[in-house]
C-alpha cells in the first residue's frame, strides 16, 4: 500500500513538483501541502494536482510550538506517515508522535552552511566566498533546531574553479533532485 506523504513549502515548490512526478515510482500519495505563504508558487502546483492545501503562517511574535500544533493537527487529519520538508523557512516543532518521522533537506553539507539565516543563493554565496573544495545536498531527520538532526544522506560535487554561486546553486539542486527521492525511498522502507 502507498505511503502518506505530507509536503511543507514556502516557495516555489521544484521538490513538491518532484514528489509529484515520482509518486508512482515512490509508491507514495502526498495527501496534503502545508504552505508558511498564501503567496507560495508552490500551492499552484499542489492545486494542479488535486493535492488538499493548508496555509499556515507565522502571526507575528508567535512561537512554533504554537503555529506547529495547528500544522500537526491537519497532518494528522490527513493521517500522513511521513513529513517532508521542502524549502518550508520557519522553524517547526515536532510533537513526540512525529519524531523521526519528519525530514528535511538542505542545500550544503550539514554542519556546515547550516541554520538561522542560511537559505537559498545564501547557502550558495557563502560557500563561494569560503573557498571550499566540495558542497552538496543532506537529507536530515529534524528534531526542533535549524537544519539540524540526524543525517539520512548526504550527495557532494567538486566546486571546479570559475564555478559563481549561480552555478554552484544549480549543480547543488541537480543532486537535490536525486537525493531527495532515494531518501524517501530509505526511509519509508523503516515504515513497512
Ligand atoms: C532547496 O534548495 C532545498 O534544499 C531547500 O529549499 C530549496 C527548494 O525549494 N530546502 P523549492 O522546492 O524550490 O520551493
Amino acid at each position: 500500500m502507498n505511503k502518506k506523504i505530507a509536503v511543507l513549502v514556502s516557495g516555489t515548490g521544484r521538490h513538491l513538483q518532484n514528489f509529484i512526478d515520482k509518486s508512482q515510482d515512490l509508491s507514495i500519495d502526498i495527501v496534503l501541502v502545508v504552505s508558511s505563504s498564501s503567496q507560495a508558487l508552490a500551492l499552484e502546483k499542489a492545486r494542479g494536482a488535486d493535492i488538499p492545501c493548508y496555509v499556515r503562517g507565522k502571526k507575528g511574535k508567535e512561537v512554533a510550538e504554537h503555529y506547529s500544533q495547528d500544522i500537526f493537527t491537519k497532518i494528522r487529519e490527513a493521517r500522513a506517515d511521513l513529513v517532508c520538508l521542502a524549502g518550508f523557512l520557519k522553524l517547526l516543532y515536532i510533537p513526540s508522535d512525529f519524531e523521526n518521522r519528519v525530514i528535511n533537506i538542505h542545500p550544503s553539507l550539514i554542519p556546515d552552511f547550516c541554520g538561522r539565516g542560511f537559505y537559498g543563493s545564501r547557502v550558495h554565496r557563502a560557500v563561494s566566498e569560503a573557498g571550499v573544495s566540495r558542497t552538496g545536498c543532506t537529507v536530515h531527520y529534524c528534531d526542533n533546531l535549524y537544519d539540524h538532526g540526524p543525517i539520512i544522506l548526504q550527495k557532494s560535487i567538486k566546486i571546479e574553479p570559475g564555478l559563481n554561486p549561480d552555478m554552484i546553486s544549480k549543480k547543488v539542486f541537480e543532486l537535490e533532485i536525486e537525493a531527495y527521492p532515494e531518501a524517501v525511498k530509505k526511509v519509508l522502507t523503516k515504515f513497512l
